[in-house]
């Protein structure tokens, strides 16, 4: 349909078929119950939806599946939906889903690392190709929709949804989110062939007051500019059909009902014209989270009136549909403002081919997902590890005796975190997918290996643990946290558990030395524990190839090159806690930076240019080409990530600067002995002040003056005039 053909259709479509467009649900959600019945779709609730309603949209959130979850059911189930609603409503539906590390809703599927994961590879082409696969699996189980990616920054390690986000810097997070939107979507898409990516949650989402989920974030529109803002450009300059709105509320009104938001600076300032989705509940929220709205029409009023496109999950049925439509009759929300919203629904319906091709095949997507893409899962999560401390035990020889103990060797809710098969992963799950956990990674790939179990709070025997270590030349000691999500996830102390903790203590009381691996989805505090620790490799959430890329790394057959996207605390009460912060008296001690990550091999750095060394009328736009001969010194190949950074040491005031901000990064391959020449484009963007005071939402602006470009130890001038 042409634009036009989407304008003619909506003109005939009654104003409840509009608001029905509007709507998404999730079925499981409308009954209170599971929607299917006996294996059967039920006829009661579809009906509801379809013929009374006019529903445009559902959705599968976490743990919502068919009653027999395999790709197939899920195929079958999604055609009997679909063509129930172009039945009922002459338009196909389009089927949501947060398929955040692939197809997280179906048992069979395989799993990438969560976000955090991929952050640390610093290597985009994984973000792409993951959503890639993330889409075409998705799409072969009649999905269209993907609820990702993340475009939050990782700021505060207690928040429930830090593994979310690629990274707590800017610049890493917003490349990170580009590629994956064009992984999901294509380079021009979406089409037929792929899914629509969602950019979320517009904005502010991620730095909660106390660490706390969806509680109201305050950010100073400097802050909001330099640091939050620029990924979800990113995201919709690569081309991503929704947005996501943040459940919160930013500077004291909720994101949902805030024009300026959605209007000023979505709309208008950031040129967005694609879907705007409200998340869960979020129209119900604004009364019982945000206490605003008198009544829930109002809230309505509210929501729909800043501009958001599609209400997802609405608490009640009724409190949405009946009430827009009396809102609209009663010229509370112009007519045209409903036109818009479906208008834009209706064409990415169409860009999604669903008009002319809205079914899939069973009997194919059984194929197209189970066990599909386990070397892309391998290889990503391999080159997500991230080495932190190595005292020369790693990498093992496959000669050792190993002792492998913790919970995270076996445990696979722990690899895989939330958004697995369950809303809060596999803690809450009946079955559990096709997954190599780290003890049959290294049990394969070294040969020697003795168990002793470990639980996350419970310790295990521990005059086995003693006599196994005292046996062993080498104890892996895998630590991790349980799976979750969301606000359940949300840690005002995100430690290391006690049982792992003694656990540690215990085995290098016997003098072993100590390898830990840590799967966690948030940089765990080490207090009193750290010291015992003679290697120490940080895993992420690597998903379903856990074990083959922990084994990979611990005998060198990867040469870790993973750095850390996010700052790691020596203890909580340094949380929130990141890098780019502004200059301050303070000192700033974490126990690993922004960006560590150590290789079995050395590599040392020398800037061999900058071009050009001064730059005449800046803009926030400028680059500079900077040019960097990376030298593998050490006896091994590897993988390294170079790091550019920027800063200055004085502005002309009396604006301030943050200590270092991360300008590019690449990450290399360089053979033992040799070396490699990276040509990095370094924006001067990320360097650009915001003008005024305090009102501070001015221009973002490059000040002329003297800068320092630094990679490592290495640095050079910048010259800005
Ligand atoms: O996409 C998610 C969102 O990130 C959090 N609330 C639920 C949505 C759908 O499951």
């Amino acid at each position: 349909e042409t634009n036009e053909e989407i304008d003619e259709r909506v003109a005939g479509m009654s104003l409840a078929e509009k608001v029905g467009q509007m709507t998404q649900l999730d079925l499981a959600r409308l009954s209170g119950e599971d929607p299917w019945d006996g294996g059967e779709l039920n006829e009661e609730l579809l009906e509801t939806a379809f013929e009374e309603n006019h529903v445009g949209s559902i959705l599968s959130g976490g743990g919502s599946t068919p009653v027999e979850n395999t790709p197939e059911a899920w195929a079958e189930t999604t055609n009997e939906i679909q063509e129930y609603a172009i039945e009922a409503t002459g338009v196909p539906i389009i089927y949501g889903i947060d398929a955040v590390h692939g197809h997280s809703n179906v048992v069979d599927a395989t799993m990438f690392p969560h976000a955090a994961g991929v952050g640390a590879t610093w290597e985009p082409e994984y973000a792409e190709e993951i959503g890639d696969h993330t889409a075409e699996v998705v799409r072969a189980t009649g999905i269209h929709w993907n609820f990702g990616p993340a475009a939050d920054l990782a700021r505060d390690l207690r928040w429930g949804r830090y593994y979310e986000s690629f990274s707590e810097d800017p610049v890493h997070t917003s490349i990170m989110t580009a590629a994956e939107t064009r992984g999901l979507q294509g380079e021009d898409g979406p089409d037929g062939d792929s899914i629509a990516a969602t950019v979320k949650h517009f904005t502010g989402y991620s730095e909660p007051f106390g660490g706390l989920d969806r509680n109201p974030a305050h950010i100073p529109q400097r802050r909001l500019r330099t640091q939050h803002l620029p990924p979800f450009q990113a995201g919709l300059d690569a081309g991503a059909a929704t947005v996501m709105m943040n459940s919160g509320s930013l500077n004291g009104v909720p994101a949902h009902a805030s024009e300026y938001l959605i209007q000023e600076l979505l709309r208008e300032e950031m040129g967005f014209d694609g879907v705007i989705v409200s998340d869960w509940e979020d129209i119900h929220r604004l009364r019982s989270i945000h206490e605003v709205g008198e009544s829930i029409k109002d809230a309505v009023r509210l929501v729909i009136g800043a501009g958001v496109d599609m209400y997802m999950v609405p608490y009640e049925i009724d409190d949405f549909v009946p009430n827009l439509i009396e809102l609209v009759e009663e010229g509370e929300i112009p007519e045209e403002r409903i036109d818009a919203s479906v208008r834009r629904i209706l064409k990415l319906k169409h860009r999604l081919d669903l008009f002319d091709d809205p079914y899939v095949d069973p009997g194919v997507a059984e194929e197209a997902v189970v066990g599909a893409d386990r070397d892309l899962a391998h290889e990503s999560a391999a080159k997500s590890m991230t080495l932190l401390e190595n005292d020369g035990t790693l990498p093992l020889s496959g000669e050792e005796s190993l002792l492998v103990t913790g919970p995270a060797a076996t445990d696979v809710a722990i690899q895989m975190g939330g958004w697995t098969v369950e809303w809060q992963g596999l803690d809450d799950a009946e079955e559990e997918p096709p997954a190599v956990t780290v003890l049959e990674g290294l049990e394969d790939a070294a040969g020697d290996v003795t168990h002793v179990p470990w639980d996350r709070e419970e310790p295990g025997d521990e005059d086995e643990l003693e006599s196994a270590a005292e046996g062993a030349d080498v104890a892996v000691v895998c630590v991790g946290e349980g799976s979750y999500a969301e606000g359940p996830g949300d840690d005002q102390s995100p430690s290391l558990a006690d049982a792992q903790a003694d656990l540690i203590e215990q085995v290098a009381g016997t003098d072993t030395p100590v390898v830990c691996v840590m799967l966690s989805g948030r940089p765990l505090t080490l207090e009193g524990v750290h010291e015992h620790i003679d290697a120490f490799v940080m895993g992420y959430l690597p998903g379903t190839e856990a074990g083959t890329a922990v084994a990979d790394v611990l005998l060198g057959e990867e040469n870790p090159g993973g750095r850390l996207p996010f700052t790691w605390p020596r203890h909580v009460g340094q949380a929130p806690i990141y890098y780019n912060h502004y200059p301050g008296e303070g000192e700033f001690d974490p126990l690993y930076e922004f960006g560590d990550g150590e290789s079995y091999t050395d590599f040392e750095y020398e800037i061999a240019s900058v071009d050009p060394g001064t730059v005449s009328d800046p803009s926030p736009d400028s680059t500079v080409e900077l040019t960097v001969e990376v030298d593998n010194t050490g006896e091994h190949d590897g993988d390294d990530v170079v790091l550019v950074f920027g800063d200055r040491e004085f502005t002309s005031g009396p604006l301030m600067l943050p200590d270092r901000q991360l300008l590019a990064f690449e990450r290399c391959h360089v053979e033992s002995g040799g070396s490699t020449t990276l040509t990095l484009e370094v924006p001067l963007g990320p360097l650009a002040l915001v003008s005024g005071d305090v009102p501070d939402d001015g221009e973002r602006y490059v000040e002329s003056g003297e800068y320092r470009l630094f990679v490592g130890e290495e640095t050079t001038e910048l010259h800005v005039e």
